[in-house]
């Protein structure tokens, strides 16, 4: 712990503390490979390394999901990912955004009153969502807002997230500056943490993997499905490597073992897609069992939840109390 590689602050105290790392995920629908590879992944990898925080974007997805059965299933599925996926709880505050949500709430009403209606409209996704949309609510054009109270409420050093994400982290960076030139240093500036060979997944049709167009493969889908996935990647007729089963394969495997394998199969796409299948198969095949068993217990992964959400507001709220001190709220 003496070097310092980076990883660690010096505090006035004399001890070294760990960076904080941020992350979340809207339970808005199953997860796919991308989410796994363009997030998970590092959550997983980097929770020793990192004092890590890892939430469930509940109040982000009402913007899409209005649908409170469905919303309840989705949080408990997000967490039953997270665990298969390897999270550890006894690392990882793991915790459900709701459960903070009167802090986070707060302060993404003070970013508000700080951010400007022309600033938020150059935003990505409202962009995108109102091209689409033939009405876009108000919570969906605040999203960026909501997405720097999550980060900046906890005092994150590295937010880990696929490139499409880069925006938002970029736009938490501004409003942390915005509000410590008005009101004083308050707020750490994020870094999002990228990792690049995963930026963007493609999808089957090889655009960006994403729920919202359908060409996904699903992370905890039965073999069947998985199958049934694969089966519909878009294949480019004439090629001697069809393009967008080897950039999914390349997740799976190296790329010496992929060059022999396409090398000896050239223009056979039946046969590389089936040897696609069997290695995600073979990958995922582990993880459903966790999750398999891990569901058999729901009270005690609903504890680990409520206990993380516990954990997480403490800080939050110790946050809230400087931020009322900044503002000018606190008189007594
Ligand atoms: P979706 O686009 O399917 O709705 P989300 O926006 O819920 O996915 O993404 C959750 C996390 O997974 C984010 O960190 C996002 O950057 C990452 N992610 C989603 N799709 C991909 C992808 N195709 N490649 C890399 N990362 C991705
Ligand atoms: N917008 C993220 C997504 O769609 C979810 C999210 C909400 C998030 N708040 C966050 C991610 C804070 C990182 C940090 O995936």
């Amino acid at each position: 712990m003496g070097k310092n590689d980076g990883l660690y602050i010096f505090c006035y105290n004399g001890r070294m503390n760990k960076k904080i790392l941020l992350s979340g995920i809207q339970p808005s629908g199953a997860l796919h490979i991308g989410n796994y590879f363009g997030a998970i992944r590092q959550f997983v990898a980097l929770q020793e390394k990192y004092e890590s925080y890892v939430f469930i974007a509940d109040l982000h997805a009402l913007t899409t999901t209005q649908d409170a059965g469905k919303l309840s299933q989705s949080i408990i599925d997000v967490t039953l990912d997270y665990l298969a996926c390897g999270l550890d709880p006894e690392k990882v505050c793991l915790f459900k955004q709701s459960d903070i949500g009167g802090a986070v709430g707060e302060l993404a009403w003070d970013f508000n009153c700080i951010t400007t209606m022309p600033y938020l409209e150059r935003a990505v996704a409202y962009k995108d969502a109102n091209q689409k949309a033939k009405e876009v609510n108000v919570g969906l054009f605040d999203y960026p807002v909501l997405m720097a109270a999550d980060i900046l409420i906890q005092d994150a050093d590295a937010v880990p997230v696929g490139a499409d994400q880069k925006q938002h982290v970029e736009i938490a960076r501004d409003i942390a500056q915005k509000f410590n030139n008005t009101f004083g240093n308050t707020f750490k500036l994020p870094e999002p943490l990228i990792m690049q060979d995963v930026a963007i997944v493609p999808g089957l049709d090889g655009r960006k993997m994403s729920k919202s167009y359908g060409n996904t493969i699903p992370l905890f889908g039965t073999d069947a499905e998985i199958e049934k996935a694969v089966a519909g990647i878009v294949t480019d007729s004439g090629a001697d490597i069809p393009q967008n089963v080897y950039a999914i394969h390349k997740l799976f495997k190296t790329e010496a073992e992929l060059t022999s394998l396409y090398d000896a199969n050239k223009g056979k796409y039946k046969i590389l897609k089936d040897a696609l299948a069997a290695d995600i198969k073979a990958f995922i095949g582990p993880m459903r069992e966790k999750r398999n068993a891990l569901a058999q217990d729901m009270e005690k992964v609903k504890s680990i939840l409520k206990a993380g959400g516990e954990k997480a507001r403490a800080r939050a709220e110790a946050k809230m109390s400087l931020v009322h001190e900044k503002v000018g709220m606190k008189i007594y």
